[in-house]
């Protein structure tokens, strides 16, 4: 079968077979299609698109174009949860150990942040000590153990898609349904996951802009998730203002262990209780949604979620100390306020924007490359809503001797939005896909 065939195929707008796309995964993961010819059928298929039947086949040739983690031994159905990227959201951290609390089992492999949207792994290295590169054994037996992981995808999960995204990232491919439907799902089937909550973002600070792009990415997903046999589901929540109150690293930890102490924010408790119990109830641990989230609840109120978080810090060779006492973790000195420039109702927080500012003190990454500071973030000291007065601070900049800060308070400055009047509520789940 030759390349130059299957690109002419697709650039002329006609579907590729089952095998067609399995050549091109192939030859993406052994080396044998330059990146010329990977480049260009990429690109035909972000022009011409994919039927639901190719995407799917994309999607498993590339979940098995290297390891698939094999959990069948572990009693039980496994079940991931899977976010497109926001600011401030740290609800892995709180709905893992939540929903290992109710019984199900979540092997969660996790990604780094980059641009203005943390990672989960990035916010966990916050804890001294804590590792994320686990061995294929240690999250099998750390697994049985604590019920939950948090970790990095090992070097051998779907290289095909690592070798297709750097090259997405260079040649104006990335924004394609189809191919970021097949790159995520294929990381997430090779976790050999039997269910997924999918959270699609969508909103000023997400990747999606509109619901009816958000949608359309969300039945891809959990199209491809459905025709390889994992249970999947998606809710697509808002992503205009950061969620909850602190954007950062170790920030966002304490953040977590004061939600996984019933102390959170609204907004993330809300959020991270109604995809935990998607959880429950996918991974058969309810009958109903709503038993599902009256045992999330009570695994929250009883303090059980977060004895499971401290067990997972602990089995990860994290120091337990700081869960304990989040006033240990190393935070950075420097303060620095972004002001109200005049009275009114805080009507929006851009999170774009503030993820920008974070990323500028050290919070994030420009390049896959740089080094991030733990210690440094951003906190909402007034929220949606708050009516302040000209000078009042908005948000805290956390800094490291001054780095950032110039970058930082004129990007937060701009995301500020008053007005005359208090913002109409905006519900947080837009929609849902089942
Ligand atoms: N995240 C991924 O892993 N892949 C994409 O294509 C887009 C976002």
């Amino acid at each position: 079968m030759r390349a130059v065939d299957l690109i002419r195929t697709k650039r002329d707008g006609n579907p590729l077979g089952r095998d067609e796309i399995e050549a091109f995964v192939a030859g993406a993961t052994d080396g044998s299609w330059p990146d010329y010819q990977l480049s260009a059928l990429l690109m035909a298929i972000v022009l011409r698109g994919m039927s639901d039947e190719e995407t799917a086949w994309l999607t498993e040739a590339m979940a098995h174009s290297g390891a698939r983690f094999d959990l069948r031994r572990l009693p039980g159905l496994k079940v991931d949860k899977h976010s497109t990227g926001g600011v401030g959201d740290k609800t892995s951290l709180i709905l893992a150990p939540l929903a290992a609390a109710c019984g199900v089992v979540v092997p969660m492999m996790s990604g780094r942040g980059l641009g203005h949207t943390g990672g989960t792994l990035d916010k966990l290295e916050a804890i001294p000590g804590f590792r994320v590169d686990l061995s294929a054994s240690e999250i099998v037996d750390a697994l049985g153990e604590v019920g939950c992981v948090i970790v990095g995808q090992t070097r051998d999960i779907a290289p095909a898609d690592r070798r297709l995204y750097r090259l997405r990232d260079v040649t104006a491919t990335v924004e394609s349904i189809p191919l970021i439907t097949a790159s995520i799902m294929s990381k997430k089937l090779a976790e050999g996951i039997d269910a997924l909550v999918l959270d699609v973002k969508v909103g000023r600070g997400a990747f999606m802009k509109s619901v009816r792009d958000a949608e359309q990415l969300a039945h891809a997903m959990v199209r491809a998730g459905q025709l390889a046999g994992v249970r999947t589901e998606a809710l697509l929540t808002r992503m205009d203002a950061p969620l909850g109150r602190g954007i950062g690293n170790a920030v966002e930890v304490i953040e977590s262990i004061e939600t996984l102490r019933g102390q959170g924010p609204s907004d993330l408790t809300v959020l991270s209780v109604l995809l935990a119990a998607r959880m429950v109830l996918i991974g058969g641990r309810a009958e109903t949604m709503e038993d599902a989230e009256r045992q999330v609840r009570e695994a929250l109120a009883s303090g059980a979620g977060l004895a499971r978080f401290r067990q997972m810090v602990v089995r990860q060779g994290g120091d337990p100390a700081v869960v304990d006492d989040p006033a240990r973790f190393p935070l950075a000195e420097g303060r620095e306020y972004v002001r109200a420039p005049r009275a009114g109702y805080v009507t929006g927080l851009e999170a774009m924007m503030i993820g920008q500012a974070a990323a500028a003190l050290g919070a994030g990454r420009a390049t896959a490359e740089d080094r991030i500071d733990h210690g440094v973030g951003i906190r909402v000291l007034s929220t949606l809503g708050s009516l302040v007065r000209a000078g009042e601070p908005v948000l805290e900049l956390i800094h490291r001797d001054g780095r950032g800060v110039k970058d930082a308070s004129s990007l937060a400055l701009q995301a500020i939005e008053l007005g005359g009047a208090p913002p109409a509520p905006q519900p947080l789940v837009v929609g849902e896909i089942v």
